[in-house]
């Protein structure tokens, strides 16, 4: 089972896997947590290039190191997981190069949908958690992070977008989620973090 995480910045999906995590830990279930990009060894070294605010990268560069990461972290991580009958959580998947770079950055999303199937050999989700929330709150939690963390610069590069730019993500995200009902689930996450939870634990109720 692949379940993938996604949302603008600052949408609690991180909080809301570290609490479905905790829940899986404490009814002894094996899981796999991950995330995108930095899946990998390899992703690693990409992941610092990618967020890195000082990098000014050309929408096409961003792309390829985006499917690059992606391609190493299934065939490292994710398909041998799978193959293990194992349950693979990740922060992020190829949904968010078709929204990022495709409604974001402008590039033309059917491109995007056949240069994903061939980078991860046509694996996509079981089910896409998607954490819905306004632009204007979003990114004010995740700036407020980056400056508590001390991570501006370093993991700054989509926060210093402008809000036109986190406005197109959200919508995005929500129309590319109605072209694929049959593994999108989508959480309000304009709510308290508990709730969040409660919202994500009912769309798995019955799989765990
Ligand atoms: P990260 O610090 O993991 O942010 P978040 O906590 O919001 O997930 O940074 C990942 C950034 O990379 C995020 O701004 C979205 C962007 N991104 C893309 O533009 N395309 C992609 O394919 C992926 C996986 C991420």
């Amino acid at each position: 089972m692949f379940i993938s995480f996604e949302g603008i910045e600052g949408s609690g999906k991180s909080t809301a896997l570290e609490g479905l995590c905790a829940v899986l830990t404490q009814k002894s279930l094996a899981f796999t947590r991950t995330r995108e990009p930095g899946g990998s060894a390899l992703g690693k070294a990409l992941r610092a290039l990618l967020l890195d605010a000082r990098n000014k990268l050309a929408s096409e560069a961003e792309l390829f190191l985006y499917l690059a990461d992606r391609a190493q972290h299934v065939h490292e991580v994710i398909r041998p997981t799978l193959d293990a009958g194992g349950l693979v959580l990740s922060d992020r998947y190829a949904d968010s190069t078709i929204v990022y770079q495709g409604f974001g950055r402008g590039l033309d999303v059917s491109t995007l949908f056949h240069l994903n199937e061939t980078a991860v050999s046509g694996l996509w989700p079981d089910i896409t958690l998607l954490f819905d929330l306004a632009p204007e709150e979003g990114l004010m939690r995740a700036q407020n992070r980056n400056l508590r963390m001390g991570t501006a610069i370093s993991e700054g590069r989509f926060e210093a977008e402008d809000l036109a730019f986190h406005k197109r993500i959200r919508e995005g995200y929500l129309s590319w989620a109605q072209r694929h009902p049959e593994r999108f689930r989508i959480v309000d996450a304009a709510v308290p973090p508990g709730e969040v939870l409660a919202q994500t634990m009912a769309h798995l109720q019955g799989i765990f």
